[in-house]
């Protein structure tokens, strides 16, 4: 599995998201109160793009006229019909069992374990003595 750098986690601050393209694949990325989650960003219904649906919370209800939310900004629903999928593991609530949104792993890591590629210039050792810059060949 490849890692992908989606941005600085200064741009993307509790409740914001953002959609991007990984090899051909259009993914979400939201921070829910400092947790990150990533979805692909395609309903499974009629493909909606989910990313410009609403944050929501789950409603349960254990006894009629009793509305308990649980999840709150945790379910995402589709902008389009409606169908709801809980951003921590893209399951749906419409139909569990046969619709589900591709979860992805988001993690945050320090910009030294990315920034290392395969173009590294000759580095040559520089000191000062004294008076003098001195490069060590
Ligand atoms: S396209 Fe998402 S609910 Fe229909």
């Amino acid at each position: 599995m490849a890692r992908h750098v989606v941005a600085p986690v200064d741009e993307l601050p509790p409740g914001s998201r953002k959609s991007i393209e990984i090899d051909g694949r259009p993914i979400m990325v939201f921070n829910v109160k400092g947790e990150f989650f990533g979805l692909l960003n395609r309903c499974p219904h009629q493909g909606a793009a989910l990313c410009e649906g609403p944050l929501i919370g789950l409603a349960s209800s254990s006894d009629p006229g009793e509305i308990e939310y649980t999840k709150l900004g945790e379910i995402l629903r589709c902008p389009w019909h409606g169908w709801e999928f809980d951003i921590r593991t893209g399951q749906s609530y419409c139909d569990p069992r046969r619709f589900r949104v591709r979860a992805y792993p988001v993690n945050v890591e320090a910009g030294t374990n990315l920034v290392k590629g395969p173009y590294v210039a000759e580095t040559i050792k520089v000191a000062v003595e004294s008076n003098y810059v001195v490069v060590d060949l």
